[in-house]
């Protein structure tokens, strides 16, 4: 089961980005939920939410996260709002480990705010202000999901927070090892 690494958290937290090197690191494949989505749709996924609608895309999700549980030794990064649809987030937690990566507020917005925001349907248009409304508002709502992943990683930078997630990999490894 502690063969597929599941990174949760907000647009921003760098679910991709650090997953990525995490999987280089530790050998693990490395999958993005969002760009799945897009190469079986054939088009982005801002063009998915504008032409066929958020519940559409809320079920390509779903639909991704079954043929993912096939998987083994996966790192995956999946869409933000991935654990607060449905019964994602207890799927993910019985089909393998989930890791939120918890920054807060102001963090994803700096972040954020270095990434084209039109590529994120939900974001595009909103201002400076607006942007850090909407990102406290929708964790406050979003963190009920995210508290039940398996794991909670914080940090200042991408190498603390790297480092973490590994050190839970190379944990859950020598937990496996001594039940033999
Ligand atoms: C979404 C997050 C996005 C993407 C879509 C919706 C969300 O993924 O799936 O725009 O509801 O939080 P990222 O978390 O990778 O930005």
């Amino acid at each position: 089961m502690g063969d597929r690494y599941f990174l949760i958290g907000f647009m921003g937290s760098g679910k991709t980005t650090l997953g990525k090197v995490v999987a280089e690191k530790t050998g693990y494949s490395f999958i993005d939920m969002d760009r799945e989505i897009e190469s079986g749709e054939g088009i982005s996924i801002a063009q998915i939410f504008s032409k066929k609608g958020e519940k559409y895309f809320r079920q390509l999700e779903k639909e991704c996260l079954n043929r993912i549980f096939n998987l083994k030794k996966v790192i995956v990064a999946t869409g933000g709002g991935v654990p607060c649809f449905a019964d994602n987030m207890e799927q993910i937690n019985s089909n393998g480990k989930s890791i939120y990566i918890n920054l807060t507020p102001q963090q994803l917005k700096v972040r954020l705010q270095t990434t084209d925001l039109t590529s994120r349907p939900l974001l595009s248009g909103l201002d400076d202000a607006g942007l850090l409304d909407f990102i406290t508002d929708r964790l406050a709502e979003r963190n009920v999901f995210y508290s039940k992943a398996n794991f909670i990683v914080e940090g200042e930078n991408d190498d603390i927070i790297i480092d973490k997630i590994i050190d839970i990999i190379d944990s859950e490894h020598q937990q496996q090892r001594s039940y033999f």
